[in-house]
């Protein structure tokens, strides 16, 4: 009997994940209701977060952008506008602090005067890849910079996003469905994200304040720097970041729970609680051992 459940259990995940994979029309959002949306996006000197923000900009959206590196940012804001960004602005700061975080969103009130979308996007580059060392002052870091600054500018903006009918994006990661090696306080710090904002949306809804949406993305490998420099040790196909953008676009304005890139990790988010050992196993196998980092 427990076998026959198992078969069946397979069968419609099965059938469930050729239907997302494959068959599913994903609903689109009309361009024309983008522009003059107030957009922060963090993280936005390179890579998808840098993707999302001319794709905002070409539909006329206003953006305000965010990173560490000040002179990246301003050829950030310069290209928004040559795409068509009415206002374009950018702040350069670390989110190593609770006080850095609340700047972004300061000065996007003073700029704009709200905000209508919040992308959170920022990683610590230090906390992708290496083997895990009971090292306190990483694992620190990683959570204030990939979840406790997402969370917290979330929070101060949420009275202002509730407001204004808003959306948040909290951009997370394949490895923080499934548990992977070599990115230990990387893969904490992205459950940690998709804890907070799983809840935090539940409780939004507790309290009937529906209005404003929150969208996990769930990413795989995309090609940006970061990704691109570490196939050395990671075995995986890299996809588009300028696709992942416009589906990370796509699914915050059409307020989707979870947005998926590349298609194929819905199968994934799918499959690990069904058969984990077997999921575990093909993660393990993309990885290069820790004596070859
Ligand atoms: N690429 C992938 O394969 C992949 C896969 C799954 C999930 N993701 C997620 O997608 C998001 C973007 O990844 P990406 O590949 O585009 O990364 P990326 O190219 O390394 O870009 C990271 C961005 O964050 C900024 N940043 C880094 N440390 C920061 C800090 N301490 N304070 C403020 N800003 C900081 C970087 O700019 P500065 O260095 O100038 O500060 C940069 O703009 C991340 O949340 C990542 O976890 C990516």
């Amino acid at each position: 009997m427990a076998g026959l459940k198992m078969k069946a259990a397979v069968v419609a995940a099965i059938a469930v994940m050729v239907y997302f994979g494959y068959f599913r029309r994903k609903p689109q959002y009309n361009p024309a209701e983008v522009a003059g949306l107030r957009v922060v996006v963090t993280g936005s000197s390179t890579g998808i977060g840098e993707q999302v923000a001319y794709k905002f900009a070409s539909m006329g959206a206003k953006v305000l952008v965010t990173a560490r590196t000040e002179s990246k940012l301003q050829n950030v804001v310069k290209k928004c506008k040559e795409l068509g960004s009415p206002e374009s602005y950018y702040v350069a700061v670390s989110m190593g602090s609770y006080k850095n975080a609340s700047k972004v969103i300061d000065m996007a009130m003073e700029k704009f005067g709200g905000i209508d979308v919040l992308i959170l996007n920022h990683v610590d580059s230090g906390s992708i890849l290496g083997g895990y060392q009971h090292n306190v002052a990483k694992i620190e870091r990683a959570l204030m910079t990939n979840t406790w600054t997402h969370a917290h500018m979330a929070t101060v903006a949420l009275e202002n996003l509730i407001k204004n009918k808003g959306r948040i994006v909290a951009v997370s990661s394949a490895a923080g469905m499934v548990g992977v090696p070599l990115q230990v306080e990387y893969s904490t710090s992205k459950f940690a994200l998709n804890g907070f904002f799983t809840s935090l949306r539940q409780e939004l809804r507790f309290n009937k304040t529906t209005e404003v949406s929150i969208s996990l993305c769930n990413l795989g490998f995309i090609d940006t720097d970061m990704a691109t420099n570490l196939q050395k040790y990671i075995h995986s196909d890299l996809y588009s970041k300028i696709e992942c953008a416009a589906e990370i676009v796509r699914g915050a304005m059409m307020r989707d729970r979870d947005i998926f890139f590349p298609d194929n990790i819905v199968q994934l988010s799918i499959i690990k609680d069904i058969i984990p050992d077997y999921v575990e196993k093909l993660i393990r196998e993309e990885y290069h051992a820790p004596g070859s980092l």
